[in-house]
């Protein structure tokens, strides 16, 4: 839950907003040349700015870095990068052509990459600050989990190669970037297996087994980790190349509208 906290908090704020707008369209006609339509208009393109910028400035300037840990940075990033684009659709009143529908399209794109930026980004873990985790300090984690699953199996001679046998992970390919993209479901998968084989042992020891099976799950979770790093290092910079320019684009396109709306139609408050 505390992982997906930023998508959450996102969800319920486009829940909230939606509930005003269905309020304000109940009182007039939605528009996004209404003083309410400008109003929601300018704050959700100020997120967008915020979204743009200071994610940016906080990762590359160092002395920013009494602001807090990055990962935290990136939550608000993907907070605002959400909230603010659903604020410039809802000021759209959803008529959107030309220039404007153009910045909109492209708006959608770069929130769509940024999805898909995120799940690639978690694909490793993290320290609360940000920072990811090396190939040796993940191997020196797996190396000491590998040590409690080696003092079980002494414990219980067998009993891992019982599991092994049942649970039959498939082998983890470095270069399998479809099996990165599933990890969600191949882990959840695995975890069942685990939990079913687990269950098919003796009952008397069910509640000792919980902490074995979640030995196994973060082993098996660790495993795949190391397997993708570099696959996620190369996939993250392929999907850098797509998010900026969008981003980029998005905003050149949106300036030129916002300046044509001043300067053909003015601010009618
Ligand atoms: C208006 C919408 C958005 C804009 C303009 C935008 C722009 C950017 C820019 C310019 C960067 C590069 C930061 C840097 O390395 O200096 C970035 C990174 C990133 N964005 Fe977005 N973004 C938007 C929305 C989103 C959303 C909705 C998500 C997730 C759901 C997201 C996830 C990410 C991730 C994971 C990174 C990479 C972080 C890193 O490698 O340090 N973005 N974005």
């Amino acid at each position: 839950m505390e992982e997906y906290l930023e998508l959450w908090f996102a969800f319920f704020a486009c829940i909230i907003l939606t509930a005003f707008y269905i309020l304000y369209a109940l009182i007039v006609i939605p528009s996004g040349g209404h003083p309410f339509g400008h109003f929601i208009g300018i704050i959700g393109f100020a997120l967008m700015l915020a979204t743009e910028t200071i994610y940016t400035l906080r990762k590359r300037i160092r002395w920013l870095n009494w602001l807090g840990p990055l990962r935290l940075w990136l939550s608000f990033h993907i907070f605002t990068g959400i909230v603010g684009p659903f604020l410039v659709f809802l000021h759209s009143a959803f008529l959107v052509g030309g220039l404007a529908g153009f910045a909109m399209l492209m708006t959608g794109a770069v929130v769509l990459s940024g999805f898909a930026g995120r799940y690639i980004y978690t694909a490793v873990p993290r320290t609360r600050a940000g920072v990811e985790l090396s190939r040796d300090e993940l191997a020196a984690r797996a190396n000491a989990l590998q040590r409690e699953l080696d003092a079980w199996a002494a414990q219980k001679p067998g009993l891992l190669d019982t599991i092994q046998s049942r649970v039959a992970a498939t082998p983890l390919n470095p270069n399998d970037w479809l099996g990165l993209f599933a990890r969600a479901w191949t882990d959840r998968a695995y975890n069942q297996r685990v939990h079913a084989a687990l269950r098919g042992l003796e009952k008397s020891e069910r509640a000792r087994f919980g902490e074995l099976e979640k030995l196994l799950r973060r082993h098996h979770q660790l495993e795949r980790q190391i397997a993708s790093l570099t696959l996620v290092h190369r996939l993250m910079g392929v999907w850098r190349l797509v998010h900026v320019p969008l981003g980029a684009t998005l905003f050149t396109a949106a300036f030129i509208h916002v300046f044509a709306a001043l300067w053909f139609k003015g601010l009618r408050w």
